[in-house]
């Protein structure tokens, strides 16, 4: 069983899918990290994630750099989402992305484009939102746990900029599948979140 679970950032898709890999017990490929490899890459080569040519050439990173914490901070984020827009760098990725997808015995994979371009195939396609204002609240309330002081104004206004790159670009741009069950957790606890996934996942498993 393949499942693609996308949505923006901090609609809730990660810990959604992470938790479904456990309930399923499949595979997890969170592959916003492999276009925050590429972000940390230029950001250490000091390189234009804008140029084209400089991202491409950020592409061979090391895997081990995927363990790395700071692969998860907002200022790889917003390098990621600029990355993420050039056609070329998208190739550059798509082959490992499909491999995860297709390996034997099944794999659950979150993002962007999952339903859309990495596994057309799906068996079970959720897209995650959650009101901007909310998404924000959630980044700014773990931001704050991490001892780090920022505006929850200026969170907005980052989630609502990375949402504008994301869901503007021409290449694979943030859009939920026309098969995709869409589920919105702004009003869902976490656990319930997660049940209402594992509920979507089985109706549309059923309906294939
Ligand atoms: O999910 P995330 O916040 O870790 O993703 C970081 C950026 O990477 C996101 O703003 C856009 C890009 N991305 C993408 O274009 N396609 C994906 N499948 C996953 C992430």
């Amino acid at each position: 069983m393949i499942i693609a679970v996308d949505g923006p950032a901090a609609s809730g898709k990660g810990t959604i899918a992470r938790a479904l890999a456990r309930h399923y017990h499949l595979p997890h490929l969170d592959t916003g990290l492999l276009y925050r490899a590429v972000a940390a890459t230029v950001l250490r080569e000091e390189l234009d994630p804008e140029r084209e040519a400089d991202a491409v050439a950020s592409c061979g990173f090391d895997d081990l750099l995927l363990a790395d914490e700071y692969l998860r901070t907002d200022e790889v984020g917003k390098v990621a989402s600029i990355v993420s827009a050039h056609p070329l760098v998208r190739a550059a990725l798509l082959q490992r992305q499909k491999r995860f997808a297709l390996q034997p015995g099944g794999a659950i994979l979150d993002g962007r484009d999952i339903g859309t371009v990495i596994a057309p195939d799906a068996d079970a396609k959720l897209f995650i939102k959650a009101t901007p204002t909310i998404r924000a609240q959630r980044r700014h309330a773990e931001l704050k746990k991490a001892g780090l002081s920022v505006s929850i104004d200026k969170v907005l206004a980052d989630i609502r900029a990375r949402d504008e790159r994301d869901s503007k670009r021409a290449a694979a741009p943030l859009v939920a599948a026309p098969d995709a069950a869409v589920l919105d957790t702004s009003f869902l606890s976490i656990d319930s979140a997660v049940q209402k996934a594992i509920q979507l996942v089985e109706r549309l498993r059923a309906a294939k």
